[in-house]
């Protein structure tokens, strides 16, 4: 049986996606176009998912939007990104207001151009007191950098005494990654067939339920999503516990 365009009202809906948007070059190689046309259509892709996420009753959603390998690619192909991201922050504005919509960042934000940076801190300072639905670019992101940013801070918590010298938790350090008091994502999506994380919420995703889908970015629809949320909630989240301790039948 096909499964419903709509999450069911049986179906948990996870409270934080992440999403590793791929497949916009191929998308755009596959109709000779070039490949920035693909970040064009991947730009309403992103608002149509946010869209969709608000519809079900998603909190949270988390992009990675560019990476911190990223600046790999053809010095055109970067320079046309970061224009995309700046044009996409300006225009968008109205609507977050509009529906509350709180945007915040992950990654070396400090290292984009300087257009990109002011447009994402005058977004960011309006839409800061905005708690119905959280918005993350993860931009110059990568979970290792995250790691050492995340332990120089740390160290320099604990040489000015913030942090008891005993305390080894995972609460006290998780607080100096770029996520610090963001939920853990629920489900992680990638589109395009690619199975890898990619140095994306490596150690955010721990408990995270992976959904991998062929189909790529730019068509990735509200029904698209509903399936990927259909998926996630057929999984049965055990954080370590056996099955029976979870409610489940199984005893293993
Ligand atoms: C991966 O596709 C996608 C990216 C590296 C960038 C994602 C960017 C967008 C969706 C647009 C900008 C986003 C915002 C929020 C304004 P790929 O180019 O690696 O595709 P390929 O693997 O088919 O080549």
């Amino acid at each position: 049986m096909a499964e419903p365009a709509v999450p069911h009202a049986t179906h948990q809906v996870p409270a934080h996606i992440a999403i590793i948007m791929d497949g916009n070059g191929r998308w755009a190689q596959q109709r000779g176009l070039p490949r920035i046309e693909g970040h064009r259509r991947g730009v309403e892709t992103v608002r149509r998912i946010i869209d969709a996420t608000r519809e079900f009753g998603v909190r949270m959603l988390t992009l990675y939007a560019f990476s911190a390998e990223n600046w790999r690619r053809p010095q055109d192909e970067v320079g046309a990104l970061m224009r995309l991201l700046e044009l996409y922050l300006k225009r968008e504005l109205k609507t977050f207001v509009k529906n509350r919509i709180q945007l915040r960042t992950i990654g070396r934000t400090h290292e984009l151009p300087p257009g990109a940076q002011r447009q994402l801190a005058r977004t960011i300072k309006a839409t800061r007191d905005f708690s119905d639905y959280t918005l993350t670019l993860a931009l110059n992101y990568g979970s290792r950098s995250e790691v050492v940013d995340a332990a120089h801070s740390y160290a320099a918590a604990l040489a000015a005494g913030e942090i008891s010298p005993s305390d080894r938790s995972w609460e006290s350090f998780s607080r100096h990654l770029y996520t610090g008091d963001l939920p853990d994502p629920d489900l992680v999506i990638r589109t395009s067939g690619e199975t890898r994380l990619s140095n994306f919420l490596l150690l955010q995703a721990a408990y995270a339920e992976f959904v991998f889908t062929p189909v790529l970015w730019p068509d990735f629809g509200r029904d698209d999503l509903a399936q990927a949320i259909a998926e996630y909630s057929r999984r049965e989240r055990r954080y370590g516990k056996t099955s029976a301790q979870c409610g489940g039948s199984d005893e293993q």
